[in-house]
């Protein structure tokens, strides 16, 4: 596997309405950034992904782009951008833009042209197409905000195609006018000093151009969207071309978001030649999901959680460079849904750290998991913002659960969970603003869960990432832990999730201890040093280990 400049850094997304806010309208912007970019330095961060900041309506909060060339004015200008480009490039940091060109805005100059002649040139920019002979859509699929994908243009027979809302058509990949277009502005960008953009939905690009109905997989009649991805093939040689004509002349960064996806096109995706740097490991996001909706799924077990963990970094091993992520803003709290629930702690929350931390892949933390932040509990849909938690709440409301049983339902899976704002402080709505309201509701455990009580608290959940971190930058180690091996052990142990970190070097053994209740492991190491451990002590003796509830250890070995 070849070495790139990225592996041995650590990630950090932003999403910037919800992280701080420096004009008091209760909105994050570019110059809160700017501000925290000592914070993360700090912290050991050397890249930061931040959440789309160009020209949208907000229809979903920015995934719908209207103007890829302008900053919103919510966030700030473009001189602030490029003194965030120049203020980053000052630490040595890295600043990835999102890429979100699966779809754009209805907005965008693009699309009304579009829809003025949908014969015309820009019509071709999109999927329109007639529908069927009885008028109805050319096909079942149904998006991922929920409806169908496809939206009558009215006064014609025609229809256009959007895997998202309504409001985000998709771009016709198979134009090269379209893809010359996506080039240029990422040049544009790239030009200006990005490192990188982390890349929206793209495994999306691709579609079935058959445009075939499948089967229907709830009662609306529709069959997701994305279940057209099996049928569609040839996506590598779209990545690629945007791979040579952007990234590589750049030597920048690329970080592809794509779900279902098979195993066997890992390498295609991210080894040496692949279309990719890398790509976000989602396996464990997955599990317990259902077709039927949210209101089905259910909870991720630790023994499946280590399983799925394990799997992935052992096929991507060698490979090339998964990115560990326990949350993201699409996401619940990853303490609040990997931890069993009524265990939350400090303790599990640096368990958690640990295993995300010390895997083999990139570390990318999204805002607020280095504190320890935790879902929300929201008490009405009306607190709720997020498109995609709105339709999965009528989903669940359309199947007989009651107002209240279709919030709890949602609230557990909600992306808005991740969405609230950083909480700095115990003051006034977490010190996030001055406004008297936010955009989200602040979560109420701000008082006791915030960046300066955690920084003055020498065992809090930040100094453990902040140690975690160092530990993949301490000279002595690093090309263990970002290169060693990954050997996962002691696997048939219920509740158990250990590994072994080998370089030719050393050999490091993380133990964590994924329950509440104590426990003894045989243990026959001969431990040269204890490099981190969330507990007071690591007893050892006459062939055994034992482990407090959630405990988390990282040992140097003979
Ligand atoms: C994935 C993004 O992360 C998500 O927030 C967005 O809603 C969809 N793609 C559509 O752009």
């Amino acid at each position: 596997m070849k070495r790139k400049w990225w592996h041995e850094k650590v990630a950090y997304q932003i999403y910037p309405k919800s992280f701080y806010d420096t004009n008091g309208d209760g909105v994050g912007d570019l110059r809160g950034i700017i501000d925290k970019l000592d914070y993360l330095k700090e912290l050991g961060i050397d890249i930061i992904w931040i959440s789309p900041i160009y020209k949208s309506p907000f229809v979903d909060q920015g995934y719908d782009i209207s103007d890829y060339y302008a900053i919103d004015p919510a966030f700030g200008t473009m001189e602030e951008m490029e003194e965030l480009l120049a203020e980053a490039k000052k630490r040595d940091m890295h600043i990835l833009m999102d890429l979100v060109v699966n779809h754009c805005s209805d907005q965008h100059e693009w699309f009304q042209k579009a829809m003025q002649d949908p014969d015309g040139e820009y019509g071709k920019y999109f999927y329109i197409m007639e529908g069927k002979e009885d008028g109805t859509p050319p096909c079942n699929w149904r998006s991922y905000f929920g409806g169908s994908v496809w939206e009558p243009i009215p006064g014609t027979n025609k229809y256009y195609l959007h895997m998202f809302a309504k409001e985000q058509p998709d771009l016709n990949w198979e134009n090269p006018a379209v893809r010359e277009e996506i080039y240029k502005m990422m040049n544009w960008w790239l030009d200006k000093g990005l490192s990188g953009f982390r890349i929206d939905a793209i495994i999306n690009i691709k579609k079935d151009l058959t445009f075939s109905d499948l089967p229907a997989d709830r009662d609306d009649g529709l069959a997701a969207g994305w279940k057209m991805l099996e049928h569609a093939s040839g996506i590598e040689v779209f990545l690629k071309e945007m791979r040579d004509r952007t990234f590589r002349p750049h030597n920048a960064f690329s970080i592809g978001e794509l779900f279902n996806f098979k195993a066997e096109d890992l390498e295609n995706f991210i080894g040496d030649d692949g279309c990719f740097e890398s790509i976000f490991d989602f396996s464990t996001t997955q599990v317990g999901m259902c077709d039927e909706g949210w209101y089905q799924s259910r909870r991720i077990t630790p023994n499946e959680y280590r399983d799925i963990v394990f799997d992935s970094k052992k096929t991507s091993c060698n490979v090339g460079f998964l990115a560990n992520i326990i949350e993201n803003h699409d996401e619940p709290r990853g303490v609040s849904r990997y931890i069993p629930e009524g265990e939350c702690s400090e303790m599990s929350k640096k368990m958690l750290a640990t295993v995300m931390m010390l895997s083999y892949g990139l570390p990318f933390l999204y805002q607020g998991q280095e504190i320890g932040m935790t879902n929300m509990e929201f008490e009405s849909i009306d607190q709720i913002n997020d498109i995609s938690t709105i339709d999965e709440y009528h989903v669940a409301q359309r199947a007989g659960l009651s107002d209240k049983e279709a919030l709890k339902a949602v609230s557990d899976m909600s992306r808005d969970n991740a969405r609230t704002p950083v909480q700095w402080s115990a003051e006034k709505n977490a010190g996030f603003t001055t406004a008297d309201s936010t955009w989200l509701p602040v979560n109420p455990n701000y008082k006791t869960v915030n960046v300066e009580t955690e920084m003055q608290d020498e065992n809090s959940v930040y100094h453990f990432y902040k140690k975690l971190i160092a530990l993949r930058k301490n000279p002595e180690y690093r090309e263990t832990v970002v290169y060693g091996d990954f050997l996962p052990v002691w696997q048939e142990q219920d509740r158990l999730m250990a590994f072994y970190r080998k370089s030719s070097e050393k050999t490091l053994l993380v133990i964590a201890n994924y329950q509440k209740e104590e426990r003894e492991i045989p243990f026959a190491h001969r431990v040269k040093a204890v490099l981190l451990n969330n507990a007071e002590v690591f007893e050892q003796a006459d062939g055994k280990a034992a482990l407090r509830g959630y405990q988390a250890v990282v040992l140097e070995v003979e």
